[in-house]
């Protein structure tokens, strides 16, 4: 049995998932970046080879994604996490059309065909109103872990209006709606609203066909699926693996990869001794 593995270097957690030849997940394993990338890379290769009671050698190839995805200094090649996301996206949810890729700093909007090629994509430029990041500035300002964020938002009844365009100054918006009074929960349903309504704005810079995937580590945010099924008006896919999207669409390349080089030649293109 040969198996292949993909390593997601994000700027916020590193993932690793291993697949085997019938592209069955393994394992898989997830560690923060910090600051040393090329650690994190090696521990979360390493993690999920442990997880998978697996030896290096028996894993024939692997695909580097993610912002530091050079620096997966074991990996054989790298792909863009767009491609992975794109890939990973149409594998589990074969019907998938449009992919939201929402991590620590980046939102991605992606378009994909049929066979997860993408065909165009979208992403935050300057401003991270939309993003992961915005999520943490306001779980610093309130002082709630980054997972009780979404459980909390859930509870919210009225939820404030976040004006603030910018995660520079979202910290202290969040701070003046507190000491205006408003609850906890309403506030962060109301962030979490807020960075809904980017997002589908930025989806709709591509064009929003069903169904639409969301990726990510923001996609464990059960506030923030709400959020975006009721702008976009459907459900969107999730699943536990979500957050290994790219990872996983990383091994997807490295499985073609194994794969394609052991296709035998065909007869009649052999060389004629
Ligand atoms: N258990 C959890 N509950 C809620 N949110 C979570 C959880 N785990 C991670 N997140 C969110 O996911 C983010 C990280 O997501 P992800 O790993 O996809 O980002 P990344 O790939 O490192 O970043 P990027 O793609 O922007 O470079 C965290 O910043 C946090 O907002
Ligand atoms: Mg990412």
């Amino acid at each position: 049995m040969a198996y292949g593995a993909g390593v997601d270097v994000g700027s916020t957690q590193t993932k690793a998932v291993v697949l085997d030849e019938a592209r069955r997940i393994v394992s898989r394993a997830l560690r923060p970046t910090g600051a040393n990338v090329v650690r994190a890379a090696e521990e979360a290769f390493h993690e999920a080879l442990a997880a998978g009671d697996l030896r290096e050698e028996e894993v024939e190839y692997v695909v580097g994604t993610g912002y530091g995805r050079y620096k997966v200094t074991f990996g054989n090649t790298q792909v863009t996490e767009i491609s992975c996301h794109g890939r990973g996206a149409v594998h589990m949810f074969p019907g998938t059309r449009t992919v939201i890729d929402m991590g620590g700093q980046d939102t991605k909007a992606i378009r994909v065909r049929d066979t997860g090629e993408i065909v165009d994509f979208c992403m935050n430029d300057k401003c991270a109103a939309g993003t992961g990041r915005f999520l943490g500035a306001a779980s610093s300002a309130l002082d709630i872990p980054l997972d009780d964020l979404g459980p909390t938002a859930l509870r919210g009844e009225r939820p404030v209006k976040i004006s603030t365009t910018c995660t520079v100054f979202a910290e202290s918006e969040v701070l003046s709606w507190l000491g205006k009074g408003k609850k906890i929960e309403d506030i962060l349903l109301g962030v979490h609203q807020s960075i809904a309504t980017r997002s589908v704005g930025l989806l709709r810079r591509v064009g929003i066909e069903s169904e639409v995937t969301f990726t990510g580590g923001v996609a464990r945010n059960l506030a923030m699926i709400q959020a975006l099924d009721e702008r976009l008006g459907l459900k969107v896919n999730v699943s536990e693996d979500s957050h290994f999207m790219g990872a996983l669409g990383a091994a997807l390349f490295a499985l073609d990869h194994i794969l394609a080089s052991r296709t035998p030649v065909p007869p009649a293109q052999r060389a004629t001794p």
